[in-house]
């Protein structure tokens, strides 16, 4: 196993939700694992006023009311941990963070091997990696420089595009990690290994076996806090742009040569080159948009999208979105993949269905048994092969019956959650699991006809909190294909259109 080399994680808005919920407690997870190299340091920076201990005591606060934790090894974890107070806009104060950077690398005798995690809002992720530049904190003589960036990279194609450009002034796109956390699931990562190490899946992995695929990522809240962000995103640019296009990717791609970076995302490219972008009249068909509204849930009242905190009240924004697309090569000529998502459903849920053809010729009953692969990304990780078995008794009637694979059921084998995964292979210098940049612009050149198709007037139907969404996403479907729904609806609220 490679052993890491002793570094240092500078997290760029370090006082923001994203350190505390994810960054901290994966670093503190991996580092009770002995996971970490022998000697490390992370740096807080933003621009709220701490020093070292009281940013240690708000970072540790969840972790510490966990009675799981270990608090001697937390105390040693916190001892790791360092605060600089400075305007990451403002060039001239970075001149203060590299000395801060050599000062803690010389006590702990850190090689100077530097991770800069950009946890900020999108709009500075042109101006600290020009900043970090400008004080030689790019340049890799002494050690590695790396630099991780949150989605959304970019804002569409052209925003993308500027934005990779603005980076590789003074990064090379080896030192660029752009992580979509989808990847860094075990389940998602469990896609490959299901199709390529096992013999018995991929010879039907393909149109003439297939005949329709789904991939749902349904979320029971609303968006919270967080109205300001995801009125100018939508589930478009949050959830499809990203994460489901990569899991599309997992599902659909070839073989790698070999498991490594370059291989692996040769082959993640090629697929998503090949999306069919929707044309005039699949924008019309092929694509429902919706947007939750008031419902009762539970004895519990729950808001419209257009009632939640920092939304306009006429705001068209898509909370949910169904869409029909194809790839366009041999594998997958004529085979659709549906594709939704969406706040406030029933449950939560993310899942691929693979929805097998019938059997060419039904020999037991008029109607054969539905032969489905569900790849269970999330909750209740696991996989689910449903097919027909004989009704015991007289004749040779069929009954739906499955094979049921629970990860909870294996012994010994904790998860590694996303990040946790996502930051020891950073560490490491492994980049498969990250977006490269070409994948990224295929995205968007998928996903742009969408954003201009919305910049006009589009029809934007409600569905009330709770359900399933539009009854124009059945629509979508023909000759009794149909979504797995895995409840029912919550409520029997009508539907309407906004
Ligand atoms: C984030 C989106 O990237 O992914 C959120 O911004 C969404 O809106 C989240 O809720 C979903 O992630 P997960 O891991 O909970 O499925």
């Amino acid at each position: 196993m490679l052993t890491l080399e002793n570094n240092c994680i500078v997290i760029f808005g370090a006082s923001g939700d994203l350190t505390q919920r994810m960054l901290i407690p994966a670093l503190y997870k991996l580092y009770s694992h002995q996971k970490l190299s022998s000697s490390f340091a992370i740096l807080g920076v933003s621009r709220s006023t701490y020093d070292d201990q009281s940013f240690r005591d708000k970072l540790i606060k969840d972790l510490a009311s966990d009675d799981n934790v270990d608090h001697e090894s937390l105390d040693k974890f916190c001892e790791h941990l360092f605060y600089q107070v400075m305007d990451p806009e403002n060039k001239y104060e970075y001149k203060a963070l590299k000395q801060r950077i050599q000062s803690i690398e010389t006590a702990l005798k850190i090689k100077s091997n530097t991770l800069f995690y950009l946890a900020t809002p999108p709009s500075l992720y042109s101006v600290i990696p020009q900043n970090l530049a400008a004080h030689g904190l790019n340049i890799e003589d002494d050690g590695w420089k790396r630099l991780v960036i949150e989605k959304p990279f970019g804002y569409d194609l052209e925003s993308a595009i500027a934005l990779d450009k603005s980076l590789y002034q003074d990064f090379t796109e080896d030192q660029i990690y752009r992580i979509d956390h989808y990847l860094g699931k075990e389940t998602v990562q469990n896609m490959l290994v299901l199709r390529f190490a096992n013999s018995i899946f991929e010879p039907l992995w393909n149109s003439k076996y297939i005949d329709y695929i789904e991939v749902t990522g349904a979320e029971d809240l609303g968006i919270g806090s967080r109205g300001g962000y995801y009125d100018n995103a939508g589930a478009m640019r949050d959830m499809i742009q990203n994460h489901l296009l990569q899991v599309i990717a997992m599902v659909a791609m070839e073989p790698p040569a070999v498991i490594n970076a370059d291989s692996m995302r040769d082959e993640v490219v090629k697929v998503l080159q090949c999306l069919k972008p929707l044309n005039e009249d699949d924008l019309k068909h092929n694509l429902v948009l919706g947007q939750y509204t008031k419902s009762h849930v539970r004895d519990e009242c729950l808001l419209s999208y257009r009632e939640e905190k920092g939304v306009p009240e006429d705001s068209r924004t898509e909370t949910y979105i169904a869409l029909k697309m194809f790839i366009k090569n041999w594998r997958w000529d004529g085979v659709p993949f549906y594709v939704r998502t969406a706040k406030r459903m029933p449950t939560r849920v993310t899942e691929v269905v693979i929805n097998f053809k019938k059997t060419p010729h039904p020999v037991f009953s008029a109607n054969p048994p539905d032969n489905k692969l569900i790849m269970r990304i999330q909750p209740d990780e696991g996989t689910l092969l449903s097919f027909g078995l004989k009704k015991p008794g007289a004749g040779f009637e069929t009954e739906p019956v499955a094979m049921d694979f629970h990860y909870s059921n294996l012994k010994n084998s904790e998860l590694l959650s996303a990040y946790e995964r996502l930051l020891l292979d950073v560490l490491k210098g492994d980049a498969t699991l990250f977006s490269r940049s070409d994948a990224v612009s295929a995205c968007w050149e998928f996903v742009q006809p969408i954003l201009d198709y919305k910049k006009n007037k589009f029809d934007l139907y409600g569905y009330a909190a709770g359900t399933w969404g539009p009854i124009e996403a059945e629509a979508l479907f023909k000759n009794g294909q149909t979504w797995r729904s895995p409840c029912k609806n919550l409520t029997d609220t009508d539907y309407c259109e906004l």
